[in-house]
């Protein structure tokens, strides 16, 4: 898929096809306010719906929101048990309104392990939203992509042990459908926010060619202009995907 020309007036004229966001620096937002780190997670909330909006009124086709890593179970159990509550939270309150702006909910991560009124929760969640055409909401929940890849290694190697595949079969092509994202278009661009220049395990495979822009500013913070000021600085790259310039004399940084 090509990225596009956004439908709004004061998009920038190239548009990332799929944006994929670390929403990070809640826990730094409220303690620089002498607030519980709870009290970041829940503005956080508002600013995920925020760049949903956003990414609505821009003509993004895919967003991925880091919502939850592998690694933050980690993390002290009663911050583990507030995260799990928002997220309830946000599909109860959110569901409704999601589908009627005709997003397609689509959940990534390992969905086995959790709790069974989350993962039902998930379920309705895309189940409900399944047949919608605009935009598709990604949410990476207990997700690592470390584990993801490991995870469609172990089923291609049962389909190899069960003579179903060959070795030679393992291509880049067919890993890559065997993966969470199989039918979602790798990201063109992804945001980091809180400073932190790192991937954390996110979408490692699918960000080959993904450009990156690190805001610094905390994720509660995050609004429309601040997007826009992302697309904007993609707007100026250019990608290459390991072939020449387009540009005559762009070679020197
Ligand atoms: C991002 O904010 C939310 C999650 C990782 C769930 P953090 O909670 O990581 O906030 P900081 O990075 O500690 O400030
Ligand atoms: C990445 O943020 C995970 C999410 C945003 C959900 P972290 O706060 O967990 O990442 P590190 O620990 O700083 O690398
Ligand atoms: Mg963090």
């Amino acid at each position: 898929m090509r990225e596009g020309a956004s439908a709004s007036h004061e998009a920038p004229v190239r548009v990332p096809v799929h944006l994929g966001v670390i929403m990070d620096g809640n826990g730094r937002w409220a303690t620089s306010r002498n607030l519980p780190r709870f009290e970041g997670h829940r503005r956080g909330m508002e600013a995920v719906r925020r760049c949903v909006r956003a990414a609505r009124e821009l003509g993004i086709r895919y967003v991925t929101l880091y919502s939850f890593s592998s690694e933050n179970w980690s993390r002290p159990a009663q911050e583990v048990s507030e995260l799990m509550g928002l997220l309830k939270r946000f599909v109860r309150h959110d569901l409704a309104e999601l589908h009627a702006s005709d997003v397609r909910v689509r959940i990534i991560g390992e969905r086995a392990s959790l709790p069974r009124d989350i993962a039902s929760l998930l379920e309705e969640a895309e189940n409900l939203t399944r047949a919608n055409t605009g935009l598709t909401l990604v949410v990476a929940f207990n997700y690592g992509s470390r584990q993801e890849i490991a995870s469609a290694a172990q089923r291609l190697a049962i389909e190899v042990a069960a003579g179903r595949l060959s070795p030679q079969d393992i291509t880049v092509e067919r890993l890559n459908a065997s993966l969470d994202t199989a039918d979602i278009p790798d990201p063109d661009l992804i945001v980091r926010t809180s400073g932190e220049q790192r991937l954390s395990n996110f979408l490692l495979w699918q960000a080959a060619y993904a450009e990156f822009v690190f805001l610094p500013i905390y994720w509660p913070e995050f609004d429309h202009a601040a997007l826009l000021g992302a697309l904007e600085e993609f707007a100026r790259r250019e990608r290459r995907f390991g072939g020449i310039s387009a540009r005559s004399g762009s070679a020197r940084p």
